[in-house]
């Protein structure tokens, strides 16, 4: 008995070892079939490869007409940015990058946000801080929005409590009522996904829940805000009209709840 406890531990070791250090997966979700978007989030301190070599190879072979990359490249306590420059860099040579903000990319000290502003400067990726770009890809005519709330909806000093709420008529005031035309919004956090779905967003493409860290039978465990079952965690929502599309993400610690890509057929 007691080497079977042992045979079971061992392998369960293992296992958790190769998720957190080796596995990468490529989800592919198939909801048009006009454009080609992968979507990266959630790197945090995670290295796939020397440069994150590996991950850009996965996404180079995808040959994706777009590349969004949802927040949390880096991690707040990070002070050095080469590997996340060299990774934008690597990604902005296969298709252009837009990116948001995370929470994270929020509350980098105001003394390394310089360091971390000039790294981006020096690649081609888009970033739209409650901003967004006019594009035309294979004829497609989009709206790419990249949406950032006040950091209080994260985090309450160092509580995570009595968190603010997001309105429409927030978001309105922030990047102003939808146009007219396909709208795309980049946004960090899913937890206000009824509100971008009554802004009017077609597709909404977030991160930051990470798959919920631990997933058993196909439901995510635990929240950022430190809560049990978050409402969304990973994979295609329908809200209305909208399409929340969330990337389980890429980094942190996490357990049957695989690093991933995606990649969306638009
Ligand atoms: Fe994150």
């Amino acid at each position: 008995m007691l080497i079977f406890i042992l045979i079971v531990i061992f392998l369960f070791v293992r296992y958790a070892a190769a998720e957190n250090f080796f596995v990468l997966t490529v989800r592919r979700e198939k909801l048009g079939s006009g454009i080609k978007i992968a979507h990266v989030s959630d790197l945090h301190k995670r290295r796939f490869g020397r440069e994150n070599v590996r991950l850009c190879e996965k996404i180079r072979a995808e040959s994706p007409d777009l590349i969004f990359v949802t927040g949390d490249i880096v991690s707040r306590t990070e002070t050095d940015f080469t590997t996340a420059g060299a990774t934008l860099r690597q990604l902005c040579k296969i298709a252009p990058v837009y990116m948001v903000f995370g929470n994270h990319e929020q509350s980098i000290p105001e003394e390394i946000l310089p360091a971390f502003m000039e790294m981006l400067a020096g690649t081609d990726a888009i970033l739209l801080r409650n901003s967004s770009a006019d594009i035309n890809v294979r004829g497609r005519q989009l709206r790419i929005y990249g949406l950032e709330q006040k950091y209080s909806t994260y985090k309450n000093g160092s509580s995570y409590r009595h968190l603010d709420g997001f309105t429409l008529a927030e978001m309105n005031a922030l990047i102003g009522i939808r146009p007219d035309g396909e709208v795309l919004l980049l946004a960090h956090n899913p937890l206000f996904a009824d509100v971008y779905s009554q802004w009017g967003a077609d597709c909404v493409f977030s991160g930051h829940v990470h798959g919920g860290a631990v997933r058993l039978f196909g439901v995510g465990l635990f929240s950022p805000e430190r809560t049990l079952f978050p409402k969304y965690t990973k994979g295609v929502y329908t809200l209305g009209k909208t399409r929340l599309l969330l990337s389980a993400g890429l980094g942190k610690l996490r357990l049957f709840d695989p690093a991933e890509v995606v990649v969306y057929f638009l």
